[in-house]
């Protein structure tokens, strides 16, 4: 009898999912990112093609799917505030047949695990065609939207296994804050030229092997709120609003409990009629503008019976939190906010018995349209 290895196995090593092995490097990927992208006098090394092309930039467009388009949204506010330059957010899937409107210098960034999604391919193709600057940020080199934009930046997170995207996710979001401090700097932004980036890596390495250490306390929590429900939400404001958007689609993916992500304040504008006892609301505080208003929204669903989960800042964290976040700059924040709710899908789809790192009806690359 022939043992039926699996071929990926080694790859796997002790664990029974990629998904958790990837959540788990997710420290030691921050430091790759760092060891690449910041030279011996610790300066910012990017590409100076890159950095020339999209300087002359007046309008950045970010195009992605899924888990990437959620990088997109935490790059924007990267990108904003290090450079001044005002920058959008579409999904891919839209912008092939809807394509939007240009500024007079237009410049594209692909965000892409892949590399092979074909809705940003079509984007792509569309912008060639335009002669329209275009970066590919990816987790594979010579990768179709690597290949047919005109440049590329490295994710240098290993190969992703897990459908649901981890370790791409967060290495997007450091990948976006190199390419925000390098095109600061070229433009002579103080923000950017102020900010000790790779300090901040450093600092999301040391929070996210904290929260990955934690592990046991978020499976805990899944099996107490998530694993009998039928549906849950995330909220949060800023940031936490893109983070609660991912942590709805990690959650949904892999234990299919139906999740929506939510802006806090906009539950009441309608949403908040479906909260009913024991719903589970996740609750994202890693804003300092708005921790104490969501603190208020998190009030309103209380009172409607919700089950509440609260993932706070230490700054902002108060008796009670189920989970509390390492201090870290607020642009950086989603490196962390986002470990715990990696962690709560995870363990939701393991303790229901599913097969975490392949969920139905999903591929790990959407070739198709
Ligand atoms: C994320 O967990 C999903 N696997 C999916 O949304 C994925 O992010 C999306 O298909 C985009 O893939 P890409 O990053 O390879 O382009």
């Amino acid at each position: 009898h022939v043992l039926d290895i699996d071929p990926n196995a080694a790859s796997k090593g002790t664990y029974e999912f990629y998904m958790l092995k990837e959540i788990d490097e997710q420290p030691s990927v921050m430091r790759k990112i760092s060891q690449t992208y910041f030279d011996e006098n610790d300066d910012v090394k990017v590409d100076p093609k890159i950095i020339d092309s999209i300087s002359k930039a007046d309008r950045i467009y970010i195009y992605a799917a899924g888990t990437s388009y959620h990088a997109g949204l935490v790059g924007k506010t990267m990108l904003e505030h290090y450079t001044g330059i005002p920058t959008e957010v579409g999904l891919a899937s839209e912008a092939g047949y809807h394509f939007p409107m240009m500024s007079k210098n237009p410049f594209f960034i692909f965000l892409t695990q892949s590399g092979e999604t074909a809705d940003s391919r079509v984007v792509l193709k569309e912008v060639n065609k335009r002669n329209i600057p275009s970066l590919t940020i990816t987790n594979v080199e010579g990768s179709t939207l690597s290949r047919e934009a005109d440049y590329t930046m490295l994710l240098e997170a290993g190969p992703e296994i897990a459908v649901a995207s981890t370790k791409a996710y967060t290495a997007q979001i450091a990948v976006q804050a190199v390419l925000a401090k390098a095109l600061g700097e070229a433009l002579n932004k103080a923000e950017a030229k102020d900010w000790n980036l790779k300090h901040d890596l450093a600092i999301a390495a040391e929070g996210m092997q904290q929260l990955v250490d934690s592990k046991e306390s978020l499976k805990e929590i899944a099996d107490k709120y998530l694993i009998k429900s039928r549906n849950a939400f995330y909220i949060g404001r800023g940031i936490d609003y893109a983070v609660a958007l991912e942590g709805a689609l990690k959650l949904k993916e892999v234990s299919y409990i139906q999740t929506e992500g939510f802006a806090a304040a906009e539950l009441k504008h309608g949403t908040i009629s479906l909260i009913e006892k024991d719903t589970p609301v996740i609750a994202l505080i890693n804003d300092p503008a708005t921790a104490d208003l969501t603190r208020g929204n998190i009030q309103e669903v209380v009172s409607r019976g919700a089950n509440v989960v609260t993932i706070a800042g230490k700054d902002f964290a108060r008796e009670g939190d189920n989970v509390v976040l390492p201090t870290i700059n607020y642009y950086m924040s989603a490196l962390l906010t986002v470990v715990p709710a990696q962690l709560l899908a995870y363990y939701a789809s393991k303790d229901k018995g599913l097969d975490v790192d392949k969920p139905r009806n999903l591929a790990k690359s959407v070739t198709v349209e």
